[in-house]
């Protein structure tokens, strides 16, 4: 039947769809991963439905016993999809018609578009808390590893040159933060997913008296207090897919962050850096040079990042042109938003298994952060604790750190006469400044990288993160 006139449309069709526009437009192959949303949301209107009398409370239970028995049968494996009806909806219509009577009478006041618009916001309140567990997972592997080498000190970069020394744990910390933002992001998403578009229709409601507040509080689409939160214009309803973006969006900057940790990570473990090595479970050799030990699972992640911003610029060039309301292009906007997702997930899983099983090459770390010349700046900071205006301060200690190079030593193998003669305020005690512990230790303001904020941060994460 449904390939001589489709069953929910047929009515006025002389001939069905050719083979290849089956094949061309259906989305079953893809949207089915939608069905225990779209069937907890037809669970909802059903009951709507019955609660407003337009269908009895008989045939609610014969249509709830119908759902449910589909739903075991796709979670068993056993549903048969079939393309011809073209999408998730149609299929699980045909198949609770085809099982009970009544569900002739399901799609009472109500159309696949606003159908697809709830089944997607039940999937975004879905996938923005797995997705927002499995960062948070991430972000606790790194807080353990920064925990395990709070002692390690690293050189900071800026312009991938050599800066000022930072504890690695204030690096590692610094990811935390990025990650936490894209936490934030994605609860963002879920809040603004929250609102039930059913009762929207096709693009202008129905004649029929449905109660929208009911079905969206069956749904979850509650606010704090419990009181139903249901879409407010029936035409941006069915053709909004603001959220579709801005959960595209949220895991393209997460994707941003991860390919800067693992970029890092790729430096840090090369063979000038070695500063940590990263675990084997995570990494690959080469098949022609034995002693290679590739970083692949960083280089991925980098790699991956690259698709999720794909994803974004798909869907933002998906909308950009499309009349109001509901049009046909609006069914490709799921495979990126499902790419988008599962790709976040696994990234999100090889991160945190990346960074859980990295280690820091002690020695190697601490003749890095040796270099004296990280101290440069506290030196010119000392002058100004004497009263010297800090672009004078900067220029006398750029002057000694020309003069070391010159004569090719380290700035504190410099003597005391030669300083002096640069700028009289450097005292007898300016070698004093070159101690990574007095360097540290005076970094005790907010935000900064010394021993006490880093206590401080430990236990604002470990409260955070549980
Ligand atoms: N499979 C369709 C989609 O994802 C569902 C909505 C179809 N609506 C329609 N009027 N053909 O967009």
């Amino acid at each position: 039947m449904a390939n001589k006139s489709n069953f929910t449309w047929g009515g006025r069709f002389h001939e069905g769809p050719a083979d290849l526009m089956l094949r061309f437009s259906e989305s079953a192959s893809f949207d089915r991963r939608l069905a225990p949303f779209d069937i907890a949301g037809s669970k909802a209107h059903c009951s709507m439905l019955a609660k407003v009398g337009l269908i009895t409370a008989k045939e609610r239970k014969a249509i709830h016993a119908g759902l449910d028995s589909i739903l075991a049968d796709i979670a068993a494996g056993h549903f048969a999809w079939d393309r011809r009806l073209e999408d998730v909806h149609m299929n699980i219509e045909h198949a609770l018609t085809s099982r009970v009577a009544a569900g002739a009478k399901l799609h009472t006041a109500r159309s696949r578009n606003d159908q697809i618009a709830t089944d997607m916001r039940l999937f975004f309140k879905d996938a923005c808390a797995v997705l927002g567990a499995r960062v948070q997972a991430a972000q606790r592997a790194l807080l353990g590893v920064a925990v395990a080498n709070r002692d390690v000190l690293l050189p900071g970069y800026t312009h991938l040159q050599r800066a000022q020394p930072v504890f690695a744990a204030h690096h590692l910390l610094a990811w935390i933060e990025m990650l936490d933002r894209d936490r934030a992001r994605l609860a963002g998403v879920a809040e603004k997913a929250n609102e039930c578009p059913l009762g929207s229709g096709a693009i202008a409601g129905t004649t029929l008296p449905i109660d929208r507040e009911y079905t969206a509080r069956l749904l979850g689409f509650v606010d704090k207090r419990g009181r139903a939160r249901v879409t407010q214009n029936s035409m941006d309803a069915v053709a909004d897919r603001d959220i579709f973006i801005e959960f595209a969006s949220a895991c393209a900057l997460f994707g941003v962050h991860f390919s800067r940790i693992a970029e890092d990570l790729i430096i840090w473990s090369s063979a000038e850096f070695r500063f940590v090595s990263l675990p084997d479970a995570f990494c690959t050799g080469s098949s022609l040079m034995p002693q290679k030990k590739n970083p692949d699972s960083c280089e991925l992640l980098r790699g991956k990042s690259a698709r999720l911003q794909g994803n974004l610029h798909t869907l933002l060039a998906l909308v950009k042109g499309l009349p109001m309301t509901y049009n046909r292009d609006l069914q490709e906007d799921k495979p990126p938003v499902f790419d988008s997702f599962d790709q976040s997930v696994i990234c999100a899983d090889v991160l945190e298994g990346t960074v859980g099983g990295m280690s820091f090459n002690r020695e190697r770390c601490a003749e890095a952060v040796s270099d004296p010349g990280l101290l440069a700046t506290d030196l010119a900071d000392l002058l100004v604790s004497r009263g010297v205006a800090f672009r004078k301060a900067h220029r006398a200690v750029g002057a000694i750190v020309a003069l070391a190079e010159r004569k090719g030593c380290a700035i504190p193998d410099l003597s005391s006469d030669e300083v002096n003669r640069v700028h009289p305020a450097f005292g007898g005690d300016w070698a004093s400044v070159f101690n990574l512990g007095r360097a540290m230790e005076m970094r005790r303001g907010t935000g900064m990288p010394g021993p006490s904020q880093l206590s401080r941060q430990f236990a604002r994460w470990t409260k955070t993160l549980g």
